[in-house]
């Protein structure tokens, strides 16, 4: 079944995606969509520092660990990251686009949506394909990783947080994701989209017990916010755990441009959703 769902902002940025059924079918973002600063890459050195970026961005090495060769890694919590060095070599281009887009694995297994898939499905080509440049480009190494287990996430599992990632990726698509206001937000919206509902839900409305709606960004003034997501400095408290190493390791990667984008979206979101 085909569907149309406005995924960034503008109904000619509408991105018709196929259903994702269990077997990873992945939504088509279209060519024209927005991306991060630098995806106008001129050559294959532009595309891997862009691919770094934007998998520092997205988290890869946070979770996978610094040579992707996976372990026990997490905040507060901790769990079994696989070993991608060892495990990229086999997976063709459309076997990764479906496990990273759309949370299926090499061998047929759903991933559990720690690994967030959901969010990644939104990356545009450009930033996609610069992404999986840079993580094939590191050498095989280390030793293959236990298989996660759900159970060692109890504190956030037992909150209903850690599901089926096709699951997930579907209930992004039929969300339309965050709330769209516009091309003037429309960058900011997307960074929003594929940096943030991570976390903070599909239409970054949170989760109860874990993250705040982000209608919480009306109250902040806004310096405070971007320090937030340049040095992890928090506003209800100073060290906000999992948050502070969020802004400290991902959102200290966004350009300034992109840092004022994504603030003056979650601005207007706010207001509109708080009126
Ligand atoms: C929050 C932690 C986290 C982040 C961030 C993350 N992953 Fe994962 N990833 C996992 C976990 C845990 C699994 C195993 C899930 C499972 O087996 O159900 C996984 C599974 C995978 C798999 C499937 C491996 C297999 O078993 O065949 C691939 C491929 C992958 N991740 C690539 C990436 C890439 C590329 C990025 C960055 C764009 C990324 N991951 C970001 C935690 C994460
Ligand atoms: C890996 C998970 C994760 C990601 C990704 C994430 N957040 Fe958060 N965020 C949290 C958690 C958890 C909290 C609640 C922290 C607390 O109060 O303990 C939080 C809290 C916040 C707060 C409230 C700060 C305060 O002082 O109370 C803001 C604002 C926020 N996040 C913005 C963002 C934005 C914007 C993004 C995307 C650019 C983002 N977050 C991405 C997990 C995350």
């Amino acid at each position: 079944m085909k569907k149309c769902v406005a995924l960034l902002v503008s109904a000619s940025l509408c991105a018709c995606a196929q259903e994702t059924s269990k077997s990873g079918e992945v939504p088509v973002v279209e060519e024209d969509s927005l991306s991060f600063d630098g995806a106008d890459y001129a050559d294959e050195a532009g595309k891997l520092a862009h691919g770094e970026r934007v998998a520092s961005m997205m988290g890869c090495r946070g979770c996978h660990g610094a040579e992707l060769q996976g372990g026990q890694t997490g905040v507060g919590v901790t769990f079994d990251a696989p070993n991608l060095s060892l495990l990229l070599p086999d997976y063709s281009e459309i076997e990764l686009e479906k496990a990273l887009r759309g949370g299926v694995a090499r061998d047929g297994r759903a991933l559990w949506s720690i690994m967030p898939s959901a969010m990644y499905s939104n990356l545009s080509p450009a930033d996609y394909e610069a992404l999986v440049a840079y993580v094939r480009s590191f050498p095989p190494g280390g030793e293959a990783q236990p298989a996660f287990d759900p159970a060692s996430m109890k504190r956030i599992a037992s909150l209903d947080v850690i599901k089926k990632a096709p699951a997930e990726v579907m209930h992004a698509r039929e969300s339309g994701g965050p709330l769209s206001l516009g091309n003037a937000t429309a960058k900011g919206r997307y960074i929003a989209t594929t940096s943030c509902t991570e976390c903070h839900g599909a239409q970054l409305e949170g989760f109860e017990g874990f993250s705040p709606n982000l209608d919480i960004a009306g109250s902040i003034e806004r310096g405070k916010l971007e320090r937030l997501l340049t040095d992890g400095t928090g506003i209800s408290r100073p060290d906000l755990g999992l948050m502070s190493v969020m802004g400290k390791f991902r959102f200290s990667q966004l350009t300034e441009a992109e840092r004022e984008a994504l603030v003056d979206y979650l601005l207007a979101r706010a207001d509109a959703n708080t009126q």
